[in-house]
């Protein structure tokens, strides 16, 4: 039987590619340009696709997705996001969609635990004052941080990273508190209390970590009235989606000391971000590597194939979205 057809719309790591090519007809990106949603769509024609293989910098809205060739039958996602795809489209076309929810958990969690230390030490501040020649004779009183331990950390959303984030931060001694539409049932393991509204997580919180999926509900929610709740400097961390933060809002936050730091591993349009966090020596900023190990990665390329073999020979796929 002839190998399914599929579009790879990005370059992947070459363990991966190389698998991939083993179980699949692949039409490849060496060059990894971005491709735009008509690019996509163009390559699938071209390539008769059954199936596409994409990252979250491929955007298929619902008119992208609407002008697939009927040949597609599944769009695959190397990602735990799946905010890049229209998922309400692609089952009105009746088109699967998977995606590596587990692949991704444990290396977002580390990234934002070490964001987040690296706030409480003020990490970046004394590393620019070591190399600028600003570094005196050790004291007593200067360069000083916060403990994490004893603090709370409040959690917006406790699914899988979120779970990762709490098991990490209780192994520091914070305490963990947390807020989403329900309670969840890992809760009571991880000694997690829960809110009811993100303000009263705020207001308890000295930092505080998203873990939500980007959706039109959460656009923008961190903003300067959500931010206004928090205790005076606090730290906030986001390893989740960035365009659920207002930027300016907390550019303005960070200004002022309202909130002592912020770590960030996502923007609203990247690779382009707010250049105003560049003169925050409060800000620490990360180029979207929550899941940039070589072990994770491998893992996301192990879990999209998985879900692709499922899908052709009419198995159900492991991680469907
Ligand atoms: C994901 O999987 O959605 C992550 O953001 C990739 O780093």
């Amino acid at each position: 039987m002839s190998k399914p057809r599929l579009v790879l719309t990005r370059r992947l790591p070459d363990p991966v590619e190389r698998e991939m090519a083993s179980h699949f007809a692949l039409l490849s990106n060496q060059d990894d340009q971005l491709l735009s949603s008509a690019e996509i769509v163009a390559r699938a024609q071209a390539h008769h696709a059954d199936g596409l293989q994409i990252t979250l910098t491929d955007r298929l809205d619902a008119a992208a997705i609407a002008a697939l060739p009927d040949t597609v039958k599944i769009i695959s996602t190397y990602s735990v996001g799946t905010n890049h795809i229209d998922l309400e489209a692609a089952r009105h076309r009746s088109i699967a969609v998977a995606f590596t929810p587990l692949a991704v958990t444990e290396a977002t969690a580390d990234v934002a635990l070490f964001l987040l230390l690296a706030a409480c030490r003020r990490a970046h501040e004394f590393q620019m004052q070591l190399r600028q020649g600003r570094w005196g004779a050790w004291n007593a009183w200067e360069n000083l941080g916060w403990d994490p331990g004893g603090q709370i950390l409040g959690l917006v959303g406790l699914g899988r990273i979120g779970q990762a984030v709490a098991r990490r931060a209780r192994a520091f001694g914070m305490e963990i508190h947390y807020h989403q539409r329900r309670r969840a049932d890992q809760a009571a393991e991880l000694g997690a209390v829960y809110h009811a509204s993100l303000e009263s997580l705020f207001r308890v919180s000295r930092f505080v970590s998203l873990h939500t999926p980007s959706t039109p509900q959460t656009l923008g929610f961190i903003n300067a009235n959500s931010l206004s709740w928090l205790p005076q400097g606090a730290i906030f961390i986001n390893t989740a989606r960035g365009d659920q933060v207002n930027d300016s809002d907390l550019i303005g936050a960070l200004q002022h000391g309202r909130v002592a730091a912020a770590g960030l591993d996502v923007f609203a349009n990247e690779p382009s971000f707010d250049r105003r966090y560049l003169d925050l020596p409060n800000a620490y900023l990360l180029p979207h590597i929550g899941t940039s190990t070589e072990q994770t990665r491998a893992r996301m390329g192990r879990d999209s194939i998985a879900n692709l073999c499922a899908f052709f020979a009419g198995a159900p796929m492991p991680w469907p979205a």
